[in-house]
C-alpha cells in the first residue's frame, strides 16, 4: 500500500508540468503511462498529442502485421518463396549508414514517407515502399518510382485492410507484378507523375502529438476505418502515357526474396541492396512516441505492425535503426522513428524481406 501510495506521489509530482487545459483531455491511463515514461528518463520522448484522450492501445487497428514473423517466413522458406540472404561482400560495417545517403539518385524514394490511412496495410507499404527503392537501387535509378501500394495491399490479398505479411508483397511482385502508383491523390514527393493506380484512401492522423499535421484523427470524418475495395484492375483516370496500361505497366524483379534476421546480417542486406521490411510488436508506449530512440518502457502489445529499416547508427552510445513508418510525414521524426539496434528490440530483428540486391528489374511493356 505504501509502496503505491508513493509512487501515485511521483506521478502526481510530474503531471504539474502538463498544461491544465491538455491534461483534461487526457485519458487517465494514457496520463498514467505518459509520466511513467517521463519519469523513466529514456532514451524517447514521449508526448501527448489528440490520441492522448484514448487508452493506451488505440492503434491497433492500424497494425496489420497476422502471426508470428519468424513462424511466417519460416513456412515461405519451407514453401521455396524465400531464401536465406547470403553476404556477397566481407566489407567492414559502417557504424553509421542512411540507404538516402548512400545512394542519392534514390533517395527522393527512400525518404517517401507515405500515409496508410485507416486501414491495417502496413505490410503492403513497407513491402511496395522497399520494392521501390531496391528496384531504384538495382537499376541505378533508371527505374525510379513508387510501386503501388494500392495494387500490392489489394490484389495480393483478399482482406488487406484487416492485415498481412512481409513475404506477401514480395511473392506478388516477383510473379505478377506490381504497377507503379504514388501517394492518395498525387500527393507527397513525387507529385503528379501520371501515375498508374494511386493510394484512394486519404490522409489521416495517426499516433503520438499532432503538431502540425493538418489531417483528422483516425476514426474521425474524412479518415473512417476502411473496408477493403477490389483490386484494381485498370489504371486510375490521372494516369499517362505507358503508365495508363495496367497490363504494361507491371514492374517485378527475377530471383527469390531473400531474408535475414540478427543484427549484422540485416545490415550486410541493406549495405548491399537497400531497404528491407520488417515487423515488430508494438506496445502501447510506442503510440506517444514523438522522438529520439525508442526502448520499450511500459504497456501492453497493441499488435504487429510491418514498417521498412532505411540505416542505422549511434547517437550518445545508443545503437540505432532508422525506421521508415507510413504514418504521414507529420508523425515522429519526419515520419520515421529510431529504435535501439542490436538487442532484437520488440521482434525488429527477427526476421526482414527483400529482392535479391543486383536483381534484375523488368517492366512488362518493356519485355520482349
Ligand atoms: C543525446 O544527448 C543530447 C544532449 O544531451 C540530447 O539532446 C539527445 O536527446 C540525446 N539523445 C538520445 C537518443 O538520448
Ligand atoms: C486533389 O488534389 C487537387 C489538386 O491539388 C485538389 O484541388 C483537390 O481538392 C484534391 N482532392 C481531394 C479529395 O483531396
Amino acid at each position: 500500500m505504501s509502496a503505491k501510495l508513493a509512487f501515485f506521489l511521483a506521478v502526481g509530482a510530474a503531471a504539474v508540468n502538463v498544461k491544465t487545459e491538455e491534461r483534461t483531455l487526457i485519458h487517465p491511463e494514457r496520463r498514467e503511462q505518459l509520466n511513467k515514461i517521463k519519469a523513466m528518463a529514456t532514451t524517447w520522448e514521449a508526448r501527448a498529442g489528440r490520441w492522448a484522450r484514448e487508452a493506451p492501445g488505440a492503434s491497433a487497428p492500424v497494425l496489420g502485421h497476422l502471426g508470428d514473423n519468424k513462424l511466417n517466413v519460416a513456412a515461405a522458406k519451407e514453401r521455396g518463396e524465400v531464401v536465406e540472404f547470403v553476404p556477397k561482400l566481407v566489407n567492414p560495417i559502417p557504424d553509421s549508414f542512411d540507404s538516402a545517403k548512400e545512394w542519392p539518385k534514390c533517395a527522393k524514394l527512400i525518404n517517401d514517407i507515405r500515409d496508410q490511412s485507416n486501414c491495417g496495410c502496413c505490410w503492403a507499404f513497407a513491402g511496395a515502399e522497399a520494392a521501390s527503392d531496391r528496384m531504384c537501387i538495382s537499376t541505378d535509378g533508371e527505374k525510379n518510382l513508387p510501386i503501388s501500394a494500392q495494387d500490392v495491399c489489394f490484389n495480393s490479398n483478399v482482406n488487406g485492410c484487416n492485415g498481412g505479411q512481409i513475404t506477401t508483397p514480395w511473392t506478388y511482385i516477383r510473379w505478377r507484378g506490381a504497377v507503379s502508383g504514388g501517394q492518395y491523390n498525387n500527393t507527397g514527393p513525387f507529385g503528379n507523375m501520371g501515375l498508374c493506380s494511386n493510394w484512394g484512401f486519404g490522409h489521416c492522423h495517426h499516433h503520438g502529438p499532432q503538431r502540425d499535421d493538418p489531417y483528422p484523427d483516425e476514426g474521425a470524418e474524412g479518415c473512417k476505418s476502411e473496408k477493403s475495395p477490389p483490386g484494381p484492375t485498370k489504371c486510375d483516370n490521372s494516369a499517362k502515357g505507358s503508365h495508363a496500361d495496367f497490363k504494361g505497366d507491371k514492374y517485378k524483379f527475377h530471383g527469390t526474396t531473400e531474408t535475414a534476421s540478427g543484427e549484422e546480417k540485416i545490415q550486410r542486406m541493406i549495405m548491399e541492396g537497400g531497404p528491407v521490411e520488417t515487423a515488430f510488436t508494438v506496445f502501447s508506449d510506442f503510440e506517444d512516441y514523438a522522438g529520439g530512440i525508442y526502448q520499450r518502457t511500459t504497456g501492453k502489445p497493441a499488435g504487429g505492425h510491418a514498417v521498412k529499416i532505411v540505416g542505422w547508427g549511434v547517437e550518445n552510445g545508443t545503437k540505432y535503426w532508422k525506421v521508415a513508418n507510413s504514418w504521414n510525414p507529420y508523425w515522429g521524426e519526419k515520419g520515421f522513428f529510431r529504435i535501439v539496434r542490436g538487442k532484437n528490440e520488440c521482434g525488429i530483428e527477427d526476421q526482414v524481406t527483400g529482392s535479391p540486391s543486383g536483381a534484375k528489374w523488368t517492366k512488362a511493356s518493356e519485355e520482349l
